[in-house]
């Protein structure tokens, strides 16, 4: 499973880079926003450090609902730099806009999945990645991974290449149950990264493999 950062905060990026283990990072306006940046400019001359951060894919999602918008905005975004995938939403002209784009050889992410039946349309529209949000559906009291392992089943039975990307994931614990529910992509902040590195037992037999060291040391 790829290991993706779902943020636009250049030092979290930096942090999860210098783990060794970071495949990607995704985004979304709200996240944009988040760092404060606003405007056309800003907004390309961030993606564009932040493609310069890391050795694979960066998603970066169009502003526009309009089939023209989310193609001219597509096209702009993928000549900032060879790793953006274009993020388009789950919507009838978005549907047709991924059409496009796999035709021009231009990866996609399809965001704000919700349902089995969208990942379908997703996938046989060709889109690189999708991203059905665990977290938000969890939110709504329904179960967002049992969501991951049905799309895993349909994609793996008609053997669809489409990705599919754990989005909206807030825990470690997230992590590892789309591990095991099939996902290939999982996005998270840094803390759900971070979390799994921790276990008690890990601390207290370290600190006695320390200080046995120590006291042999001393004999
Ligand atoms: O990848 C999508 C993600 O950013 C949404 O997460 O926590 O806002 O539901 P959240």
């Amino acid at each position: 499973m790829k290991f993706f950062i779902d943020t636009a905060n250049l030092d979290h990026i930096k942090e999860a880079n210098d783990l060794g283990i970071l495949d990607g990072v995704t985004t979304n306006p709200s996240l944009m926003a988040k760092e404060g940046i606003s405007g056309k400019e800003n907004i390309f001359r961030h993606y564009k450090k932040i493609c310069d951060l890391v050795d694979g894919d960066v998603s970066a999602e169009v502003i526009a609902t309009d089939l023209e918008g989310i193609l001219r905005e597509g096209k702009e975004l993928v000549e900032i730099a060879d790793n953006i995938v274009v993020k388009v939403p789950m919507i009838k002209d978005g549907i047709k806009a991924i059409c496009e784009f796999s035709n021009l050889g231009i990866k996609t992410n399809c965001t704000l999945v919700f349902s089995a039946g969208q990942a379908i349309l997703a996938a046989k529209a060709g889109a690189s990645y999708l991203s059905p949000f665990i977290g938000r559906i969890d939110d709504s009291n329904w179960d967002g991974m049992q969501l991951i392992k049905d799309i895993f089943e349909i994609y793996s039975m008609q053997g669809y290449d489409t990705e599919i990307l754990a989005a909206s994931v807030r825990s470690s614990l997230h992590i590892v149950e789309a591990a095991r529910a099939g996902a290939d992509v999982v996005t998270c902040p840094l803390d759900a990264i971070l979390g799994l590195l921790k276990h008690p037992l890990t601390d207290i037999g370290l600190a006695k493999f320390l200080e046995d060291h120590k006291k042999a040391a001393v004999k």
